[in-house]
């Protein structure tokens, strides 16, 4: 049987010289649904009921970080930690990262979540930077793998949904911080982009 098409839609642009673009969608709602209650059981059969630090790398991790605390019954506290990579919207630039956290995780057992694991690179240096504060162990949960992208020698060890190496959008995931209220997940195109081609202006994880 042939592949079924992927459903098009419209989305709307803020600051675009196009005010609306068609785009593919990658995974829907339901789809995205799925995905959440499959790995939340996957995160719930392996961790017992041992109390839960979940540090969420902003900004994109906000929308999985919602639906993902919510499916789990385990005794959880929940941190943030800012990280901010992309100089150009679609291209690495070096790493910022705001190590900040409210919580003390010294001890703890942390749950480290991203939106998407693309080089790896952010997860990796996030990861380092929170082994400085000596918790009991750390493990990593992403929404997305993007397949054949990494550069790094960590694998996360749960994963939602693995992805073709497209720029995606939606659920959290932003291209020049718009788009992250989308309520699935889009493919954004090199046509569809709303802006001329990427400069060097920063951008947000
Ligand atoms: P990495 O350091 O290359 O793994 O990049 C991870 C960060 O880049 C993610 O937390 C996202 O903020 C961003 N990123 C990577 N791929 C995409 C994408 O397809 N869409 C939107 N953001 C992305
Ligand atoms: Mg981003």
């Amino acid at each position: 049987m042939p592949a079924a098409r992927p459903p098009m839609t419209r989305i709307s642009t803020c600051r675009s010289r196009k005010a609306e673009s068609i785009v593919k969608i990658l995974l829907s709602e339901d789809e995205l649904r799925e995905g959440v209650d499959r790995l939340s059981r996957q995160i719930a059969a392996q961790w017992g009921q041992r109390p839960m630090t979940i540090v969420g790398v902003l900004t994109g991790c906000i929308v999985f970080l919602a639906d993902l605390i919510r499916r789990l019954d385990i005794p959880l506290r929940v941190d943030l930690i800012q990280a901010s990579s992309y100089r150009g919207a679609t291209t690495r630039g070096n790493l910022t990262i705001d190590a900040a956290l409210q919580s003390d995780i010294r001890g703890h057992d942390v749950l480290l979540v991203d939106d998407i694991f693309d080089t790896g690179h952010t997860l990796v240096e996030v990861l380092a930077e929170l082994k400085r504060h000596q918790p009991a162990s750390i493990r990593t949960a992403v929404l997305l793998y993007k397949e054949g992208r990494q550069e790094v020698e960590f694998e996360p060890e749960f994963v939602a949904f693995r992805i073709p190496n497209q720029f995606v959008v939606g659920y959290g995931l932003d291209y020049r911080d718009e788009f992250r209220n989308l309520p699935f997940l889009a493919i954004l195109e090199p046509e569809d982009l709303p802006d001329p081609p990427p400069d060097d202006r920063g951008a947000e994880g």
